[in-house]
């Protein structure tokens, strides 16, 4: 991977997560950690921590060998996930694809600064972010967590992704620490056809990405 690449002073470490499944939390976490690569050449630790099925880990090993050594998969579907994460990257880039289990959710919150939630674009699915949102309010309460909603699987100027916008928006006023990025990722085959692929091109991940890095600044 040969780009113009900026090492992080400081390590991006990011839990992708939303307790309801299927909204692009497995392409979100690849796609993240290849535009990661890509943008500081540094190593990427990417944990796999989904019980019920590890679609980040299969990815990789369909993949084969144009899977890029900078990026380090390891199925991790532990009860101990934190405790074996901190003893096997305490430092470095680190991002934890998560599935539907609250506890699982709750360890990866635990080893990281940052959630990024992937939520499809209707009112409905706003709506069940509920308990997502639950679970890091209980690590929010021991320690500091960013919350971001990545809209993903968007059809752009739809009625159903205005209200799921305008519903976020209005919950991000209510809810402290939560930010809406202003990049989605659409519903585009570039995404569904990219599982067991290394994409030269990552569609707006590296933007996601960008916004992600700048949060703390705005
Ligand atoms: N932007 C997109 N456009 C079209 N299809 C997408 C997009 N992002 C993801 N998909 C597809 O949506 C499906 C669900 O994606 P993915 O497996 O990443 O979600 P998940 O939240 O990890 O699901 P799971 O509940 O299985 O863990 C997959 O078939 C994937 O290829
Ligand atoms: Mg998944």
């Amino acid at each position: 991977m040969t780009d113009k690449q900026t090492p992080l002073e400081s390590p991006l470490r990011l839990t992708v997560g939303n307790l309801k499944g299927g909204v692009a939390r497995s392409t979100t976490s690849i796609m993240l950690a290849l535009a990661l690569v890509k943008r500081t050449g540094q190593r990427v630790l990417l944990v796999d921590a989904d019980a019920a099925n590890g679609t980040s880990f299969e990815w990789s090993e369909y993949a084969g060998e144009v899977w890029p050594a900078e990026v380090n998969v390891v199925y991790l579907p532990s009860q101990m996930l934190g405790k074996r994460v901190r003893e096997m990257w305490p430092e470095g880039h680190l991002i934890i694809d998560t599935g539907n289990d609250s506890t699982t959710l709750r360890q990866a919150l635990m080893v990281t600064d940052h959630l990024v939630m992937p939520i499809g674009a209707t009112p409905s699915e706003a709506t069940r972010l509920t308990p997502t949102l639950q679970a890091a309010a209980e690590v929010a309460s021991i320690k500091p967590i960013e919350l971001s909603i990545l809209f993903t699987r968007t059809k752009p100027n739809t009625i159903s992704f205005r209200e799921a916008w305008d519903q976020l928006k209005q919950m991000e006023g209510e809810v402290e620490g939560l930010h809406v990025l202003d990049v989605n990722v659409p519903f585009q085959l570039l995404y569904s056809q990219a599982f067991g692929t290394v994409p030269t091109n990552l569609g707006v991940y590296p933007d996601v990405l960008e916004e992600i890095l700048a949060g703390g600044s705005k």
